[in-house]
């Protein structure tokens, strides 16, 4: 999915207006994609420390690191967002993306997110910036608005925000967190990836993957007639698979919530 959303991540990156030369954090930085655009983002001379609790993705972000232009301009380590291993003030900015959704906080979800908005918050200097990015919509299926809808309205493709939790505590609500945290002048952007066809096997398979991850648990939740055309249009296996329309198009959000720290 990098390669899809990567532009609408990296124009995230530039409305945040980092300054050449600075040192921030990528909290629950993942394989480091955004840990290397971010880099990029403040070169010459800044650096970026991604931190994560999976070494296993930190592997992986640490060999991409090795093979990209600025390897020297990143480092990685392991760590809680909860209980970051840093001094206060110690970034002149933090960013965070895909990290806060509560289903991912285990156990922690419950509390919410403000005491890691508040962890982040500590670790950042004042007049520093705090930023959240989140996959926050897509439109995936041209000319099915309705499967569509039926689809979504489902608890199984809302798994990010899952129903039941307060809705201050959903990740589109993530403005409000920035009041709780004492933070300034919070801000929220969004920013669009699109995919036209025709595209290469690689977007075919991160789109395959993305019908799944959204709907493939649906089951339950849709009529018969619903599943069938859900069948229909987005198994490669089908001969009406929507991935091969000439025509085919789709989009993704982000949602860039940020605001200024008080050290
Ligand atoms: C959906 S991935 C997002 C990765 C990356 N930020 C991106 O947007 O591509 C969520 C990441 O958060 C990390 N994570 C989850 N809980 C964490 C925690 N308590 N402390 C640090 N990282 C955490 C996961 O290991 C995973 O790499």
């Amino acid at each position: 999915m990098n390669r899809i959303t990567e532009p609408a991540v990296r124009s995230a990156i530039r409305a945040l207006e980092l300054r050449s030369g600075s040192h921030g954090l990528d909290a629950g930085c993942g394989i480091g994609n955004h840990t290397l655009w971010l880099a990029e983002a403040v070169s010459p001379g800044g650096h970026v420390t991604g931190v994560d609790i999976s070494d296993e993705c930190l592997l992986k972000a640490k060999e991409k690191a090795g093979k990209s232009d600025i390897p020297g301009q990143v480092s990685f380590q392991t760590g809680d967002i909860y209980d970051l291993p840093f001094e206060d003030d110690t970034f002149d900015w933090v960013w965070s993306s895909d990290v806060l959704y509560l289903w991912l906080m285990g156990n922690r979800g419950s509390e919410g997110p403000l005491p890691v908005v508040k962890e982040l918050a500590r670790v950042v200097k004042a007049g520093g910036t705090i930023a959240f990015l989140f996959w926050s919509s897509q439109k995936l299926l041209p000319g099915y608005p309705l499967l569509e809808a039926r689809l979504n309205a489902t608890e199984a493709a809302n798994f990010v925000g899952p129903h039941g939790i307060p809705p201050e505590l959903h990740h589109s609500r993530a403005l409000g967190w920035f009041f709780g945290a004492n933070l300034k002048e919070p801000k929220v952007r969004s920013f669009i990836a699109e995919v036209q066809a025709p595209f290469t096997d690689e977007v075919r398979n991160a789109l395959t993957g993305t019908f799944k991850m959204f709907w493939e648990k649906a089951r339950a939740e849709v009529a018969d007639d619903v599943w069938s055309e859900y069948q229909r249009l987005c198994n490669p296996g089908s001969s009406d698979f929507i991935l091969n329309l000439p025509d085919y198009h789709c989009f993704i959000t982000y949602s860039l919530f940020y605001g200024v720290g008080i050290g």
